[in-house]
C-alpha cells in the first residue's frame, strides 16, 4: 500500500479519534469524515509501519445513519465532526468507543451502560472563544472558527451549537469594528488589534459577559467606545471587558482583564448552587448535560449517610460545593490559585460551611495528612491521574472512588492500575456533553 493508492472499503467502527476504521488486507487504516458501515472509495494520504489513514473520494453505498447536518459549514469547519451522523448512533458509537478503550488498555472486560445524552443536541455550548483576523483587501472583520487542523478562519455567522444571541453578538462586533478602526488580527505577522471574542453565557438566564481579547497591553479611545456600543446594543449583555494579549502565542486570554461596562461576572446555575463565571472561570461547557453528572454523583453518594468527601482536581469546588448538602465534611483540593479564589467566592454566595479549600497538588496534599474519606471524587484533566496520586488517594479512602473522566484512554489506564491495587470497577456511566464530536465524559464507580 503506498500513498494515492485508491481502494473501496467498507468502513467497520469508530475511532477513538473520530475517524473511520477500514481494513486492508489487514492493515488498519483510518478514514476521515466516515461512518461506520458507510462503503466508501478512498485515496490513501499517510502510510506508517502499523497503520495508513485515508481521504475519502466516492461514498458508494451511505450507512443509513448518514444524515444531512443542520449546519451548513459542517464540511469546512473543525467544531462538529459527526454531524453528519444521527444523535442515537452517535451516542452508540460513543459507547463502542468507550468500550473498546476500557477492554484494550483497561484490559477490563466490563458492559458499559448507554450514554446519557445531552439535553439539547443544538445551542448547548455556553463559551464561544472566537478568533478574529481580517480580509486581505477590503479589511473586512473574519470571526468564526479554525478550518480542522489549520490556522484559517472560516467566517460564521451562524452556529446552530451556540445560542442564537451569541452569532447576533459576534456578528454586531464584525460588522461595527471597522466604524471604530478596529483591525483584526494577522496571526503572522504579529500586527492587527482584536485577537478573539470570548463569549460567556448563562444557561440558567441567558446573560452574557462578552470579553475583547486585543493585541496590546493598554485600553485605547476606541476600544473603550466600542465597548460602550456592545454593551449599549444588547439587552442580555451583563458586562464588557477587556483582554490584554500582546503574547506571540496561541494561548487565548492574556493575564489582564478589565472592565469597561457593566459586570465582570454572570451567574450560573448547576442543581441548586449559583456559580459566578468571569471570563477565565472554568466552567462546563455544556452546563445542562453536566448537571446530569452532578446529579448521577450526587446519586451515587446519597447512598452513604453523611460522608466525608475528598474533592480532589476540584476546579472551582463543583462537585464539593454541589454535594455538600449530603456530606458531613468536603476537603476540595486544586492546584490552580485563581480556580480556589473563585471557589472561595462560590462558597460564600451559597453559604456553605462545610466545604474546606486546598490550593495544591493532590498528592502532595494527602500525603500531608493523617486522616481518611468515606469516598473521594476524581475528576483530573485529560491526562489522568499520576500513579502517586492514585496511591494515595486508595491510602486515605475507605470505601468508594468516583472517577470523573473526560478521557477514555486515561480512565482505562487508571482503571487497569486501581484494579491491579485489588479496587473493583463497579460500573461505567458515559455522558455526552460534546455533542457531535467523538468526545465524551464518563464516571466510575470503584469500590475499595
Ligand atoms: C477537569 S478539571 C476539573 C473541574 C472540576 N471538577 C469541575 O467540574 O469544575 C481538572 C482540574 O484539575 C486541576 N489539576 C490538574 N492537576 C492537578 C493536581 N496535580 N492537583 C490538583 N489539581 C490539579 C486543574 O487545574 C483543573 O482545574
Amino acid at each position: 500500500m503506498k500513498i494515492n493508492d485508491e481502494f473501496v472499503v467498507k468502513i467497520e467502527k469508530l475511532s477513538n479519534l473520530g475517524t473511520g476504521i477500514a481494513k486492508i488486507n489487514g492493515q488498519v487504516v483510518f478514514v476521515e469524515k466516515a461512518c461506520p458501515e458507510d462503503e466508501m472509495k478512498i485515496k490513501i494520504t499517510k502510510v506508517n509501519k502499523n497503520f495508513a489513514t485515508a481521504t475519502p473520494i466516492e461514498i458508494i453505498t451511505p450507512s443509513i445513519h448518514r444524515i444531512k447536518p443542520f449546519c451548513p459549514m459542517q464540511n469546512v469547519c473543525g467544531s462538529c465532526q459527526l454531524q453528519f451522523i444521527d444523535y442515537d448512533y452517535q451516542l452508540e458509537l460513543k459507547k463502542q468507543i468507550v468500550e473498546d478503550v476500557i477492554k484494550n488498555i483497561g484490559n477490563i472486560d466490563i458492559s458499559i451502560n448507554n450514554p446519557i445524552p445531552s439535553p439539547q443536541i443544538k445551542a448547548f455550548r455556553h463559551k464561544i472563544q472566537c478568533p478574529v483576523s481580517q480580509t486581505k483587501v477590503s479589511k473586512k472583520i473574519l470571526a468564526g472558527y479554525y478550518k480542522p487542523q489549520t490556522h484559517e478562519i472560516v467566517n460564521i455567522k451562524y452556529c446552530p451549537i451556540q445560542p442564537e444571541i451569541c452569532d447576533k453578538i459576534i456578528d454586531f462586533i464584525r460588522n461595527k469594528s471597522q466604524d471604530f478602526n478596529i483591525t483584526g488580527y494577522d496571526e503572522k505577522k504579529h500586527s492587527g488589534d482584536l485577537r478573539h471574542i470570548v463569549l460567556r453565557s448563562s444557561s440558567d438566564n441567558g446573560n452574557i459577559l462578552v470579553t475583547l481579547v486585543i493585541n496590546n497591553t493598554k485600553i485605547s479611545d476606541k476600544f473603550n467606545s466600542f465597548a460602550k456600543a456592545i454593551y449599549n446594543e444588547f439587552e442580555d449583555i451583563q458586562g464588557v471587558c477587556i483582554n490584554f494579549n500582546n503574547k506571540k502565542s496561541n494561548v487565548i486570554l492574556g493575564e489582564k482583564t478589565q472592565c469597561i461596562c457593566g459586570n465582570d461576572f454572570i451567574y450560573d446555575k448547576i442543581l441548586d448552587k449559583t456559580f459566578k463565571i468571569g471570563a477565565s472561570t472554568f466552567f462546563q461547557i455544556n452546563p445542562k448535560s453536566a448537571e446530569n453528572i452532578f446529579q448521577y454523583v450526587k446519586n451515587e453518594i446519597s447512598k452513604h449517610e453523611n460522608p466525608t468527601i475528598l474533592d480532589a482536581y476540584a476546579g472551582i469546588a463543583t462537585f464539593g460545593i454541589t454535594v455538600s448538602n449530603i456530606a458531613k465534611k468536603v476537603v476540595s483540593v486544586e492546584e490552580n490559585k485563581e480556580s480556589i479564589e473563585k471557589a472561595i467566592e462560590v462558597i460564600e454566595l451559597n453559604n456553605i460551611k462545610n466545604v474546606e479549600l486546598h490550593c495544591g497538588d493532590t498528592a502532595k496534599y494527602l500525603k500531608s495528612i493523617k486522616k481518611n474519606f468515606d469516598i473521594t471524587i476524581l475528576d483530573p484533566p485529560r491526562k489522568g491521574c499520576t500513579k502517586e496520586s492514585l496511591d494515595e488517594t486508595l491510602n486515605h479512602t475507605k470505601e468508594k472512588i468516583i472517577y470523573v473522566s473526560c478521557n477514555p484512554a486515561t480512565l482505562a489506564r487508571d482503571l487497569k492500575y486501581l484494579s491491579e491495587k485489588g479496587c473493583k470497577l463497579k460500573s461505567i456511566q458515559p455522558f455526552d456533553m460534546f455533542c457531535h464530536t467523538f468526545h465524551i465524559e464518563n464516571v466510575a464507580i470503584i469500590e475499595i
